[in-house]
Protein backbone atom coordinates (compact mmCIF):
# COMPACT_ATOMS: atom_id res chain seq x y z
CA UNK A 1 0.00 0.00 0.00
CA UNK A 2 1.43 3.29 -0.86
CA UNK A 3 0.10 6.09 1.50
CA UNK A 4 0.54 9.72 0.10
CA UNK A 5 0.65 11.05 3.62
CA UNK A 6 1.91 14.46 3.34
CA UNK A 7 3.06 14.41 -0.65
CA UNK A 8 0.76 14.53 -2.60
CA UNK A 9 1.05 15.09 -6.24
CA UNK A 10 1.06 19.26 -6.67
CA UNK A 11 -1.61 18.74 -10.09
CA UNK A 12 -3.90 17.50 -7.21
CA UNK A 13 -3.50 19.68 -4.37
CA UNK A 14 -3.57 22.72 -7.19
CA UNK A 15 -7.04 21.18 -8.62
CA UNK A 16 -8.62 21.15 -4.75
CA UNK A 17 -7.51 24.70 -4.18
CA UNK A 18 -8.77 25.91 -7.32
CA UNK A 19 -11.98 23.64 -7.16
CA UNK A 20 -15.18 25.76 -7.82
CA UNK A 21 -17.34 22.54 -7.32
CA UNK A 22 -16.83 19.58 -5.95
CA UNK A 23 -18.55 16.39 -5.78
CA UNK A 24 -17.75 13.54 -3.86
CA UNK A 25 -18.92 9.80 -4.23
CA UNK A 26 -19.04 7.65 -1.18
CA UNK A 27 -19.11 3.96 0.03
CA UNK A 28 -18.97 1.77 2.60
CA UNK A 29 -15.15 2.28 3.08
CA UNK A 30 -15.22 5.62 4.25
CA UNK A 31 -17.03 3.87 7.27
CA UNK A 32 -14.78 1.01 8.03
CA UNK A 33 -13.03 3.40 10.27
CA UNK A 34 -15.48 3.87 12.33
CA UNK A 35 -16.37 0.41 12.66
CA UNK A 36 -19.21 -0.26 10.43
CA UNK A 37 -18.39 -3.29 8.03
CA UNK A 38 -18.35 -2.84 4.44
CA UNK A 39 -19.68 -5.54 1.71
CA UNK A 40 -17.31 -6.65 -0.27
CA UNK A 41 -14.05 -7.09 1.75
CA UNK A 42 -12.46 -10.41 1.53
CA UNK A 43 -12.44 -11.16 5.52
CA UNK A 44 -14.86 -8.64 7.02
CA UNK A 45 -17.77 -7.59 4.43
CA UNK A 46 -21.35 -8.34 4.86
CA UNK A 47 -21.23 -10.55 1.92
CA UNK A 48 -18.62 -12.62 2.70
CA UNK A 49 -20.83 -13.58 5.67
CA UNK A 50 -24.10 -13.39 4.54
CA UNK A 51 -25.94 -13.96 1.54
CA UNK A 52 -27.25 -10.41 0.12
CA UNK A 53 -30.63 -12.61 -1.60
CA UNK A 54 -31.47 -13.94 1.82
CA UNK A 55 -31.26 -10.30 3.23
CA UNK A 56 -31.93 -7.75 0.82
CA UNK A 57 -34.27 -8.43 -1.82
CA UNK A 58 -38.00 -7.62 -1.46
CA UNK A 59 -38.65 -11.49 -2.35
CA UNK A 60 -36.03 -12.37 0.74
CA UNK A 61 -38.36 -9.80 2.72
CA UNK A 62 -41.56 -11.88 1.39
CA UNK A 63 -39.94 -15.31 2.30
CA UNK A 64 -38.95 -14.44 5.62
CA UNK A 65 -39.87 -10.80 6.79
CA UNK A 66 -38.76 -11.61 10.36
CA UNK A 67 -35.36 -12.95 9.67
CA UNK A 68 -34.62 -9.25 6.89
CA UNK A 69 -36.29 -6.63 9.73
CA UNK A 70 -33.77 -8.75 12.47
CA UNK A 71 -30.71 -8.70 10.46
CA UNK A 72 -31.20 -4.45 9.59
CA UNK A 73 -31.84 -4.16 13.30
CA UNK A 74 -28.95 -5.46 14.35
CA UNK A 75 -27.29 -3.05 11.69
CA UNK A 76 -29.35 -0.66 13.02
CA UNK A 77 -27.51 -0.92 16.39
CA UNK A 78 -24.03 -1.41 15.34
CA UNK A 79 -24.83 2.00 13.01
CA UNK A 80 -25.92 3.56 16.00
CA UNK A 81 -22.62 2.93 18.53
CA UNK A 82 -20.55 4.00 15.67
CA UNK A 83 -19.24 7.22 15.56
CA UNK A 84 -18.14 9.80 12.71
CA UNK A 85 -14.39 8.97 12.00
CA UNK A 86 -11.61 11.50 10.88
CA UNK A 87 -12.80 10.84 6.99
CA UNK A 88 -16.21 12.11 7.66
CA UNK A 89 -15.24 15.14 8.83
CA UNK A 90 -12.78 16.01 6.96
CA UNK A 91 -15.65 16.21 4.24
CA UNK A 92 -17.58 18.58 6.78
CA UNK A 93 -14.51 20.66 6.62
CA UNK A 94 -13.84 20.52 2.69
CA UNK A 95 -17.39 21.32 2.48
CA UNK A 96 -16.43 24.53 4.30
CA UNK A 97 -14.04 25.36 2.10
CA UNK A 98 -14.94 25.14 -1.84
CA UNK A 99 -17.80 27.43 -3.32
CA UNK A 100 -20.08 24.49 -4.53
CA UNK A 101 -20.07 21.17 -2.63
CA UNK A 102 -22.35 18.13 -3.27
CA UNK A 103 -21.76 14.60 -1.08
CA UNK A 104 -23.48 11.79 -2.60
CA UNK A 105 -23.33 8.26 -0.62
CA UNK A 106 -24.12 5.19 -1.12
CA UNK A 107 -24.43 4.62 2.72
CA UNK A 108 -27.34 4.02 4.66
CA UNK A 109 -25.90 4.48 8.12
CA UNK A 110 -26.19 8.47 8.28
CA UNK A 111 -22.40 8.79 9.26
CA UNK A 112 -21.85 11.89 7.53
CA UNK A 113 -24.92 13.68 8.53
CA UNK A 114 -23.94 13.02 12.35
CA UNK A 115 -20.54 14.59 11.72
CA UNK A 116 -22.18 17.70 10.30
CA UNK A 117 -22.42 17.10 6.27
CA UNK A 118 -25.48 18.99 4.98
CA UNK A 119 -27.88 18.49 2.20
CA UNK A 120 -26.41 14.29 1.65
CA UNK A 121 -27.66 12.80 -1.41
CA UNK A 122 -28.39 9.14 -0.01
CA UNK A 123 -28.87 6.79 -3.28
CA UNK A 124 -29.66 3.76 -1.48
CA UNK A 125 -31.72 5.13 1.53
CA UNK A 126 -30.77 5.82 5.50
CA UNK A 127 -31.22 2.46 8.11
CA UNK A 128 -32.68 4.71 10.59
CA UNK A 129 -36.15 5.44 8.37
CA UNK A 130 -38.64 2.99 8.29
CA UNK A 131 -41.70 2.10 5.84
CA UNK A 132 -44.37 0.13 5.02
CA UNK A 133 -43.64 -2.80 2.61
CA UNK A 134 -47.66 -2.69 0.44
CA UNK A 135 -47.41 1.09 0.41
CA UNK A 136 -43.56 2.38 0.46
CA UNK A 137 -45.02 5.35 2.82
CA UNK A 138 -42.25 6.27 5.30
CA UNK A 139 -43.55 5.57 9.37
CA UNK A 140 -41.88 7.88 11.56
CA UNK A 141 -43.29 5.90 15.17
CA UNK A 142 -45.72 2.71 15.70
CA UNK A 143 -46.59 1.08 18.26
CA UNK A 144 -45.03 -2.04 19.01
CA UNK A 145 -47.46 -5.29 19.16
CA UNK A 146 -44.83 -7.84 19.87
CA UNK A 147 -44.96 -8.40 16.20
CA UNK A 148 -41.63 -8.87 13.98
CA UNK A 149 -41.39 -6.67 11.50
CA UNK A 150 -44.02 -4.62 13.38
CA UNK A 151 -47.41 -3.86 11.64
CA UNK A 152 -48.13 -0.58 9.33
CA UNK A 153 -49.93 1.72 11.95
CA UNK A 154 -51.89 2.85 8.69
CA UNK A 155 -53.13 -0.02 6.63
CA UNK A 156 -51.47 -3.43 8.96
CA UNK A 157 -48.68 -4.35 6.17
CA UNK A 158 -45.02 -5.30 7.57
CA UNK A 159 -42.68 -2.24 7.85
CA UNK A 160 -39.42 -2.35 6.34
CA UNK A 161 -35.98 -0.37 6.25
CA UNK A 162 -36.10 2.28 3.74
CA UNK A 163 -33.30 1.54 2.14
CA UNK A 164 -32.78 0.15 -1.74
CA UNK A 165 -32.63 -3.66 -2.16
CA UNK A 166 -31.38 -5.27 -4.73
CA UNK A 167 -33.32 -5.15 -7.78
CA UNK A 168 -35.60 -2.07 -6.82
CA UNK A 169 -34.81 1.18 -8.36
CA UNK A 170 -32.96 4.24 -6.82
CA UNK A 171 -35.10 6.72 -5.34
CA UNK A 172 -35.71 9.03 -8.96
CA UNK A 173 -35.03 12.92 -7.11
CA UNK A 174 -31.29 11.52 -5.65
CA UNK A 175 -30.64 9.50 -8.60
CA UNK A 176 -30.78 13.07 -10.45
CA UNK A 177 -29.32 15.11 -8.15
CA UNK A 178 -26.32 12.68 -7.97
CA UNK A 179 -26.10 12.83 -11.84
CA UNK A 180 -26.45 16.67 -12.12
CA UNK A 181 -23.81 16.96 -9.40
CA UNK A 182 -21.47 14.42 -11.22
CA UNK A 183 -21.87 16.46 -14.65
CA UNK A 184 -21.34 19.62 -13.36
CA UNK A 185 -18.21 19.21 -10.96
CA UNK A 186 -14.80 20.23 -11.80
CA UNK A 187 -13.40 18.10 -9.41
CA UNK A 188 -15.04 14.64 -8.31
CA UNK A 189 -13.94 12.23 -5.52
CA UNK A 190 -15.24 8.66 -5.19
CA UNK A 191 -14.32 7.33 -1.47
CA UNK A 192 -13.98 4.12 -0.06
CA UNK A 193 -16.44 2.38 -2.78
CA UNK A 194 -15.56 -0.87 -4.93
CA UNK A 195 -17.28 1.34 -7.73
CA UNK A 196 -19.13 -2.35 -8.92
CA UNK A 197 -22.79 -1.34 -7.88
CA UNK A 198 -24.94 0.37 -10.53
CA UNK A 199 -25.96 3.21 -11.31
CA UNK A 200 -24.14 4.75 -8.57
CA UNK A 201 -21.04 3.18 -9.88
CA UNK A 202 -21.38 5.14 -13.15
CA UNK A 203 -21.14 8.73 -11.51
CA UNK A 204 -17.24 9.00 -11.80
CA UNK A 205 -17.35 7.79 -15.25
CA UNK A 206 -20.11 10.80 -15.60
CA UNK A 207 -17.63 12.96 -14.15
CA UNK A 208 -14.90 12.06 -16.22
CA UNK A 209 -17.00 12.26 -19.71
CA UNK A 210 -17.64 15.84 -18.33
CA UNK A 211 -14.17 16.93 -18.02
CA UNK A 212 -13.95 16.80 -14.13
CA UNK A 213 -10.55 15.68 -12.64
CA UNK A 214 -11.20 12.39 -10.47
CA UNK A 215 -9.62 11.47 -7.86
CA UNK A 216 -10.27 7.93 -5.92
CA UNK A 217 -8.89 7.14 -2.36
CA UNK A 218 -9.59 3.67 -1.50
CA UNK A 219 -6.36 0.79 -0.31
CA UNK A 220 -7.76 -1.23 -3.47
CA UNK A 221 -7.84 -0.84 -6.98
CA UNK A 222 -11.38 -0.59 -8.61
CA UNK A 223 -13.01 -0.61 -11.88
CA UNK A 224 -12.37 3.21 -11.55
CA UNK A 225 -8.79 2.79 -11.15
CA UNK A 226 -7.55 3.04 -14.52
CA UNK A 227 -9.42 5.92 -15.16
CA UNK A 228 -8.77 8.59 -12.52
CA UNK A 229 -6.51 11.10 -12.51
CA UNK A 230 -5.23 10.46 -8.97
CA UNK A 231 -5.26 7.35 -6.72
CA UNK A 232 -4.45 8.00 -3.22
CA UNK A 233 -4.21 4.08 -1.93
CA UNK A 234 -4.72 3.97 1.83
CA UNK A 235 -7.69 4.53 4.26
CA UNK A 236 -9.93 7.41 3.95
CA UNK A 237 -9.81 8.34 7.68
CA UNK A 238 -6.01 9.09 7.05
CA UNK A 239 -5.69 10.29 3.59
CA UNK A 240 -8.42 12.74 3.53
CA UNK A 241 -7.15 14.94 6.53
CA UNK A 242 -3.68 14.80 5.69
CA UNK A 243 -4.87 15.87 2.30
CA UNK A 244 -6.59 18.69 3.30
CA UNK A 245 -3.88 20.02 5.92
CA UNK A 246 -1.57 19.58 2.52
CA UNK A 247 -4.01 21.78 0.21
CA UNK A 248 -4.53 24.69 3.06
CA UNK A 249 -1.42 24.10 5.29
CA UNK A 250 -1.68 27.99 6.27
CA UNK A 251 -5.07 27.87 7.39
CA UNK A 252 -4.01 24.83 9.93
CA UNK A 253 -1.12 26.11 11.00
CA UNK A 254 -3.45 28.94 12.37
P1 LIG B 1 -18.08 -2.42 -0.99
O1 LIG B 1 -18.00 -3.32 0.19
O2 LIG B 1 -18.46 -3.00 -2.29
O3 LIG B 1 -16.70 -1.68 -1.18
C1 LIG B 1 -16.04 -1.06 -0.10
C2 LIG B 1 -14.78 -0.41 -0.63
O4 LIG B 1 -14.19 0.31 0.43
C3 LIG B 1 -13.74 -1.42 -1.13
O5 LIG B 1 -13.30 -1.03 -2.42
C4 LIG B 1 -12.62 -1.33 -0.09
O6 LIG B 1 -11.34 -1.51 -0.66
C5 LIG B 1 -12.80 0.10 0.39
N1 LIG B 1 -12.30 0.37 1.74
C6 LIG B 1 -12.19 -0.48 2.80
N2 LIG B 1 -11.71 0.16 3.88
C7 LIG B 1 -11.52 1.45 3.50
C8 LIG B 1 -11.03 2.63 4.16
N3 LIG B 1 -10.66 2.61 5.43
N4 LIG B 1 -10.96 3.79 3.44
C9 LIG B 1 -11.35 3.81 2.14
N5 LIG B 1 -11.81 2.75 1.47
C10 LIG B 1 -11.89 1.59 2.14
O7 LIG B 1 -19.07 -1.23 -0.57
P2 LIG B 1 -19.80 -0.19 -1.51
O8 LIG B 1 -18.97 0.19 -2.67
O9 LIG B 1 -20.32 0.89 -0.61
O10 LIG B 1 -25.92 -1.57 -1.70
O11 LIG B 1 -21.02 -1.06 -2.00
C11 LIG B 1 -21.97 -0.50 -2.83
C12 LIG B 1 -23.31 -1.05 -2.50
O12 LIG B 1 -23.27 -2.49 -2.50
C13 LIG B 1 -23.80 -0.73 -1.10
O13 LIG B 1 -24.40 0.55 -1.00
C14 LIG B 1 -24.79 -1.81 -0.86
C15 LIG B 1 -23.98 -2.98 -1.34
O14 LIG B 1 -24.69 -4.12 -1.69
C16 LIG B 1 -27.15 -1.85 -1.29
O15 LIG B 1 -27.37 -2.32 -0.19
C17 LIG B 1 -28.19 -1.53 -2.30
Amino acid sequence: MNSFGDRFPAALLAALRDARHVTTLTGSGISAESGVPTFRDAQTGLWAKFRPEDLATPEAFQRNPKLVWDWYAWRRSLVAQAQPNPGHHALVDLERRVPRFRMVTQNVDGLHQRAGSRDVIELHGNISRTKCFEESVLIPSWTETGETPPPCPNCGGPLRPDVVWFGEALPQAALDQALEASQSCDLFFSIGTSTLVHPAASLPFQALQHGATVVEINPDPTPLTARAHHVLRGPAGELLPALLRAAWPAQNAT
